[in-house]
């Protein structure tokens, strides 16, 4: 995600990354002392939930059953070591090319990428920028092919200082005064999605140009279509889209999922950071204020209306929602899903319940901001892709609040129950779902520390929150599950539905591990001791299970990398047995970039990644890098090391030089 803070109050805190130092779990709490606190808070819950119970439910989706002391299949893979540099690292005997780049061609009429002379016409035939969430939907549809298939890809931000020659992020208005009409254009239609057809030959993935369904999806010329409770709703009419049903486009498209009936869906996050002007008198201005609209990143709001708040006063009700894309349809305008609620989705991704329902997960990122899941009111029908069309605009939200006694509660969002009423301005569903953050305030849910992806692991049922970090908790503002003040690494938390009911309104939680150096003792991080000096890792971001169940994290440090000694990347992590907890780090970013969107095809054979911003977060405070990038001074020139080329966020395709599945 794009930097927003990048203080910290913890410069006292020493890191000793690059030195050759053992785990001591003595300075922390032993790996066997965590495992019997989660031990005893299972006891607790005796009783009150079956929590142990698992593989109960026969559904769509097969659960293998997780033994609850069993290892599970391990990662087979030398890990590689903690460090910074200018390029890619990936674990010894596999391969990690470049797919696609910023600016490549997505058609076979795309002009040829000229940084210097970039259009927005020409970037509507490209590929985006920032690529974030992927999705491999198998092709043909049906199928479970490895080799075919269409990549769905979020393109969530842009960094203006290294797409343009000229622009520098110091100054915000000398920034604004910059930034032309054409270059604004050009950032909208490099934000939003890339759906493009992949296939392997010879061993290698190309981009397929010819192919039906290469499409882009952006905030700069894509109609779209606005369902579920807030849809045409007064709030939502505006002054371009007066009907309330329609918008142009998705931005800040960060995270996502893939539904089981092989749809997209894109998650929009950070979308206060587009608009502007006074909302001095604006009716929204208080609702406004809970989600930081306007945020003023950009300069969007001088050309556009619509990101324009003094001329569209309600425009940014139009955004903060989950869009579903049919990526087998291009003509098909990708849907607002309301019911999902309206908040900074990281993501949203869905498991199949044992009856049928079809529940979604989704973190809204921002420090003490929330976890909510959605349940469909109706069926997922495997049999009949067009019945599962709509099965997002009806269901249930809720929100979670952790307990101390080791459970949560899922709290609905349901317009007339508990303090959701007219009185405290929830006339509808509608007021419900277009603020969502304030009706979860009322309900009590819990404070988190960033939730960011959140994913089930279809093999065995549990639940993986990644919890990025926190530098604002105080002391007195800790809770069981955000235990630390200041947390500068973040954590995972386990959540186990009670025999597997993703619908049951109460679960248990459990922590995975608490990230960071756990040689440090103030930091207070728990890992399984075998983890090593290069295995441990500092704010959780994406996440991605393989076909064998196995728990893949990536990571966005943002400034803070320059204290943990490591650029961003993929580790696989256990998180069964005596290995719980026990993480390795398998893939390493260039300076300044974050890593997402891991996803593997159905064979495990191809892992691609996402290399999202090199060269942009925490240049200037690490040795040997020290300034802020530009397009003309970058920290590194990845993945093309040309003088002539800026950085450019780029997908990258890892396979094992044997051709056998990764890390087996
Ligand atoms: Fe876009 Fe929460 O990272
Ligand atoms: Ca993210
Ligand atoms: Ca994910």
């Amino acid at each position: 995600m794009r930097e927003k803070d990048t203080s910290t109050s913890r410069s006292d805190l020493t890191y000793e990354g690059s030195e050759d130092i053992p785990v001591n779990p003595t300075k922390n709490p032993t790996f066997g002392e965590v495992v019997q606190r989660r031990f005893n808070r299972r006891e607790v819950l005796r009783g009150g939930l079956a929590v142990t119970a698992i593989g109960a439910i026969a559904g769509p989706v097969a659960f293998g059953g997780r033994q609850a002391k069993a290892n599970g299949p391990g990662f087979d893979f030398t890990e590689i070591e903690h460090g910074v540099d200018e390029t890619h690292h990936v674990a010894p005997g596999y391969s990690a090319d470049i797919l696609i780049r910023w600016g490549d061609p997505i058609f076979p009429d795309a002009p040829a990428f000229d940084p210097r002379n970039q259009s927005a016409a020409a970037q509507l035939k490209q590929f985006g920028y920032n690529n974030d969430f992927i999705g491999f939907l198998p092709l043909p549809t049906g199928s479970d092919s490895s080799e075919r298939g269409l990549l769905c890809v979020n393109h969530e931000y842009t960094n203006e200082e290294l797409m343009f020659p000229g622009i520098e992020r110091q100054d915000r208005d000398l920034q604004f005064a910059d930034m032309t009409k054409e270059m604004v254009e050009v950032e909208m239609a490099a934000h939003g999605g890339s759906v493009i057809e992949v296939s392997k030959a010879g061993g290698k993935w190309e981009v397929v140009l010819e192919s039906k369904y290469n499409r882009r999806i952006t905030p700069y010329d894509t109609a779209t279509k606005i369902s579920g409770p807030a849809a045409g709703h007064p709030r939502m009419q505006t002054v371009q889209f007066p009907s309330g049903t329609d918008t142009i486009g998705t931005l800040n498209n960060c995270a996502g999922g893939m539904t089981p009936w092989g749809t997209y869906l894109m998650a929009e996050e950070n979308f206060h950071g587009y608009f502007w002007g006074d909302i001095e008198g604006n009716p929204e201005k208080a609702a406004y204020e809970r989600y930081g609209v306007p945020g003023q990143w950009y300069a969007w709001g001088k050309y556009v209306d619509r990101f324009n708040l003094e001329k569209d006063p309600k425009a940014a009700n139009h955004w903060g929602w989950v869009v579903e894309v049919d990526p087998l349809d291009p003509n098909a305008p990708p849907v607002k899903r309301t019911a999902l609620g309206r908040f900074k989705h990281e993501g949203a991704e869905p498991i199949v319940n044992g009856d049928g329902r079809v529940v979604l997960y989704s973190g809204d990122d921002q420090r003490f901001d929330y976890l909510y899941k959605f349940v469909t009111e109706g069926r997922y029908d495997p049999s009949n892709r067009e019945a599962n069309r709509d099965l997002l605009d009806k269901g249930t939200l809720y929100v979670a609040r952790f307990d101390d006694d080791g459970s949560v509660t899922w709290l609905p969002l349901v317009q007339g129950k508990g303090p959701l009423t007219a009185e405290n301005g929830f006339e509808s569903q509608a007021d419900v779902v277009i603020e969502a953050r304030r009706a979860a305030d009322l309900l009590g849910a819990t404070p988190m520390d960033r939730p960011e992806d959140v994913q089930p692991n279809l093999k065995s049922g549990k639940v993986y929150v990644m919890l990025t970090n926190n530098s604002k908790r105080k002391a007195d503002q800790v809770n069981a599950a955000n235990p630390r003040a200041e947390n500068l690494f973040g954590h995972i938390i386990e959540l186990t539905a009670p025999e597997n009911d993703h619908a049951s309104e109460r679960f248990a939680w459990d922590f995975l591990v608490k990230c960071g150096d756990p040689t440090v003792a103030e930091i207070g991080a728990t890992w399984n001791p075998k983890t090593s000096k290069h295995g441990w890792f500092a704010s959780p971001d994406n996440c991605a299970f393989d076909s064998r169940g196995r728990l893949w994290i990536s990571t966005d440090q943002g400034s803070a990398w320059s204290k943990s000694g490591t650029a961003d990347g993929l580790f696989g992590i256990e998180t069964d047995g005596d290995r719980r907890g026990y993480s390795k780090m398998f893939f390493r970013v260039p300076v300044g970039a974050e890593l997402c969107g891991p996803t593997f095809t159905p064979d495990d054979k191809t892992l691609f990644l996402a290399v999202q911003h090199p060269a942009s977060d925490g240049t200037k405070d690490f040795p040997g890098f020290e300034r802020r990038s530009t397009f003309d001074d970058a920290a590194t020139r990845w993945p093309d090391f040309k003088d002539d080329m800026p950085p450019r966020p780029s997908v990258v395709v890892v396979t094992k030089e044997d051709g056998g599945p990764i890390a087996s």
